[in-house]
């Protein structure tokens, strides 16, 4: 008797996403019959009952695929727009769980997943996730898959930036992903040599970058690398954003709540383009001609790197172990080169920011880099 299990995509995409799919279905087929039911465009797929099923043959080919054969969407299950409203639809995600006859159901993502994923588990259904992101910050996972190819992508963009930067000495800003953690920009930072690198985690102080851009001028280097993490914030900002979620936590009543929620989205809207700031900031304080360079999406396309198809592969392959072992509530985590069942409820809610005392924040201070502080 064939055992069903559903498989999702949520959140943004990335590399790696086809080769975690692979990894679930022919470890399931291989060792216990199982009757793969994938549903398209994250949780909105599970609620409409669009699925695709993943035998053999659509299994095939997929390893080296960038982007998600399910499709994908930022929808949560209990805030789904449907026509002009805003409902709670996990009840119809359980319904479609059964009519499927689910032994669990498997969800790919972030961490936003993570937390969607719980309130399904809490609405009584098997879960199992899997940790995805190009912007490595899921909690108790020592890396997410797509962020070793992102890393590359950036570190190339680096490079080529170099060259361009030097012959027209000019100041290179270039905007990294990483939602609100440094983990990418302080990488393809570290590893493409920038020669400064702001990060959300260390709020920085323009003059000081700028103070940095001209000591190198002094020393005959003629040009700049800036890598800017896209939430990277200066100290004033980062204060404002401090006070407004202060505020938020100590809102009483629906209209206080409202305003906080508010004051947080104006911040939120005016850090848009902050990247765009710094390089005019940094031309008008060094007097060097700058340009900005936004990588944006082409970080999370194309083929996955080999060190993410092995991880995503790996946590597949234990993902299908732990649904034979019926072990379910759990996130399949990346743990000192094998791989560990966290509980959800401990993921879930919790981001993985850069330590301060990261090695790769210690080499950089070493090497010169100026981290904005
Ligand atoms: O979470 C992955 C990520 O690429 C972040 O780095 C970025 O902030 C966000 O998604 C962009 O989201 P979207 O593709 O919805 O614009």
């Amino acid at each position: 008797m064939p055992i069903s299990v559903g498989i999702l995509t949520s959140g943004g995409d990335c590399p790696g996403l086809n080769a975690a799919i692979r990894a679930v279905g022919k470890a399931g087929l291989e060792s216990m019959d199982m009757r793969l039911v994938g549903f398209r465009d994250g949780f909105r797929g599970l609620m409409q009952d669009r699925t695709l099923h993943l035998d053999r043959e659509r299994l095939s080919n997929i390893l080296t695929l960038g982007g998600t054969i399910l499709g994908t969407s930022r929808d949560k299950p209990h805030r789904m727009p449907v026509g002009n409203q805003v409902l709670d639809m996990t009840d119809a995600m359980r319904e479609v769980y059964e009519k499927h006859q689910l032994e669990c159901l498997v969800c790919l993502g972030g961490g936003g997943t993570q937390k969607n994923a719980l309130r399904l588990m809490e609405a009584g259904m098997n879960i199992i996730t899997l940790p995805k992101t190009i912007d490595n910050d899921v909690a108790l996972t020592d890396v997410t898959f797509g962020y070793d190819t992102a890393l590359s992508i950036a570190t190339e963009a680096i490079d080529r930036l170099h060259s361009t930067a030097t012959s027209h000495n000019r100041v290179i800003v270039v905007e990294i992903m990483g939602h609100s953690a440094g983990w990418l920009a302080l990488g393809a930072g570290v590893a493409g040599g920038a020669d400064a690198i702001l990060i959300p985690e260390i709020p920085y102080d323009i003059e000081s970058v700028a103070e940095a851009i001209r000591k190198r001028t002094q020393h005959g280097k003629h040009f700049s690398i800036v890598a800017v993490a896209e939430g990277a914030m200066s100290v004033e900002e980062s204060a404002k954003l401090e006070a407004a979620h202060e505020a938020k936590r100590k809102a009483d009543g629906k209209k206080e709540k409202e305003q906080a929620r508010e004051r947080l989205t104006e911040l939120e809207a005016l850090h848009r383009g902050n990247t765009l700031r710094v390089t005019e900031q940094l031309e008008q304080l060094t007097g060097m001609e700058s340009r900005l360079t936004i990588l944006g999406h082409l970080q999370r396309g194309g083929t996955p790197s080999a060190a993410d198809r092995l991880l995503a592969t790996t946590l597949g392959v234990r993902c299908a172990e732990l649904i034979g072992e019926k072990r379910f509530g759990v996130m399949v985590a990346a743990r000192n080169g094998s791989t560990a069942a966290v509980p959800l409820e401990d993921v879930a809610g919790n981001r993985k920011s850069v330590p301060l005392d990261h090695p790769w924040l210690m080499t950089a201070r070493r090497l010169g880099v100026c981290l904005g502080d």
